[in-house]
């Protein structure tokens, strides 16, 4: 049946077909949440990219829509973002019935192998029907390339402090910052990041957002960058940074950067634009462009990660970004049943369930060291270990099932730095589906997703005890969790 294939996650999204990486677009808008993404819908590898859509009330289950941008003389459309025109200052609508409008890069792929490099410049749509259909601006591009090869993956706010249109752009090793008044018109009016933050490789898919630090009146403005490669664990990831928008010029509080997920497959990720009551909402691309065109999927690659909800917090004079699924995804949750579990020292226990890779796993624990082993009767499992005396998490899936498509992901064991895990109880939190995994500790302080290929379904869970005391996960639970499909 329909979304049956082998490996096809059931409660993530992923198109019905074809090739997909990052999420564009992200703006809600009269009670939808919109999810356009990158499309390339003849083939399951990166080809001419086109804006896929899908449209959700919950951001959990999600409806297919025609694909809503399609290239044209300018080039393929790259990754950008949408907004709600509430004023019209863009007169594609009217004030009854405001625009949306996206913002996205054109690729220009007879100028790339002309060896140009003015190739990516930045383009304008509108919709008035709610994003079904599309009318491109005829004054595209409306912000041309001087030279810089990487430019691109515009992502334009309100901005409140300026009564403006406020837009991030990458560009290479740096991010600029432009502004307008009615997203034609645009003037660069600041730069970021040339000597800060992780460099490993080019800086792709800016976002940036105010958040409360939780538990004060502070006020803080959060920046993440995807940078691919030089990530942690290998490939590609997003970094952020803390600090203070004024409006016009970003400072970061800190001079290194941090990570907003420490597993292989969390990339190009941003927020969406316009939710209620300000709540920020994260989806990022579950894949990593070191591998992501040779995974194990026959009709359609790759998916997004769940929905997440994004809050700051301040811990031993740091600002941390915590990332954690949004609460509708716990209505997708079966009937549960918990227990306290206590395992004494050097023991292990075991236990099944039918089956794992539909599941969420979930307990709370003041022990500092533990493992999770995930197995299938085919002898593949994927192994979580907390060591709290190395003060990592590891996550190793180098024996999960399908893993030579790729010489890394063979030997793939992920390492997590969890140097402020608190002292007292935490929750950990699994949620498995077929090709992925998503791990939460301490509701999302530290987080890893990772995706995984087991030629059968994991279902025995053998939870060992490595240290010299006794072992207490209280609330043990196991959930399935429904098809979203
Ligand atoms: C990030 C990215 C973006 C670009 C898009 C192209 O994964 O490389 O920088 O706009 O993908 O598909």
């Amino acid at each position: 049946g329909l979304y049956q294939e082998a490996h096809r996650p059931q409660f993530h999204f992923t198109p019905h077909e074809k090739w997909m990486n990052d999420p564009n677009g992200l703006v809600f808008h009269q009670g939808v949440y919109h999810l356009f993404y990158q499309y390339y819908p003849e083939d399951i590898v990166w080809g001419p990219m086109h804006w896929g859509h899908a449209i959700s009330k919950d951001m959990v289950h999600w409806e297919n829509k025609p694909i809503a941008l399609f290239p044209d003389e300018h080039g393929y459309i790259f990754s950008g973002s949408a907004v709600v025109d509430t004023n019209n200052s863009s007169g594609f609508g009217t004030k009854d019935n405001p625009p949306l409008v996206a913002i996205f890069t054109y690729h220009d792929p007879v100028g790339e192998k002309a060896k140009k490099d003015d190739f990516q410049t930045q383009g304008i749509a509108y919709s008035l029907d709610n994003g079904d259909t599309w009318v491109k601006y005829e004054g595209n591009p409306v912000i041309k390339n001087e030279g810089i090869r990487d430019f691109r993956d515009p992502k334009v706010f309100w901005n409140n402090k300026t009564g403006n249109w406020t837009m991030l752009l990458v560009a290479g090793d740096h991010l600029q910052i432009w502004q307008s008044p009615d997203l034609k018109e645009w003037v660069k009016v600041s730069e970021f990041g040339k000597n800060q933050g992780a460099h490993g490789g080019v800086w792709e898919c800016p976002d940036l957002f105010p958040l409360k630090v939780e538990g004060t009146d502070m006020e803080k403005w959060v920046l993440l960058i995807s940078i691919n490669p030089g990530a942690p664990n290998g490939g590609s990831g997003t970094q952020y940074f803390v600090g203070d928008f004024d409006g016009t010029t970003f400072k970061s509080d800190q001079k290194e950067h941090k990570w907003i997920d420490w597993g292989t497959d969390n990339y190009a990720g941003v927020t969406y634009n316009n939710v209620p009551n300000n709540e920020r909402v994260f989806i990022g691309w579950m894949s990593n462009w070191a591998y992501a065109q040779e995974t194990p999927t026959e009709k359609w690659r790759s998916a997004m990660t769940l929905p997440r909800k994004l809050s700051l917090q301040q811990i031993n004079d740091k600002f941390e970004l915590f990332n954690y699924p949004l609460d509708s995804v716990d209505e997708i949750r079966g009937p549960v049943a918990s227990e306290d579990i206590t395992i004494g020292p050097k023991l292990d226990k075991s236990l099944t369930f039918d089956h794992f890779n539909k599941s969420e796993v979930k307990f709370k624990t003041s022990s500092r060291a533990f493992s999770l082993d995930f197995q299938n009767s085919s002898g593949e499992h994927l192994n979580l270990i907390l060591d709290s005396e190395a003060q990592q998490f590891i996550l190793d899936r180098s024996n999960s099932g399908k893993t030579t498509f790729d010489e890394d992901f063979a030997k793939n064991v992920q390492i997590m730095p969890i140097p402020d895990l608190p002292n007292g109880e935490y929750e950990v939190r699994v949620l498995m589906d077929w090709s992925s995994v998503e791990i939460f500790i301490n509701h999302g302080q530290y987080v890893m997703t990772a995706q995984i290929f087991p030629n059968e379904f994991y279902r025995n869970l053998m939870i060992s005890n490595p240290s010299d005391m006794e072992l207490k996960l209280d609330t043990f639970t196991i959930s399935p969790i429904k098809s979203i499909w």
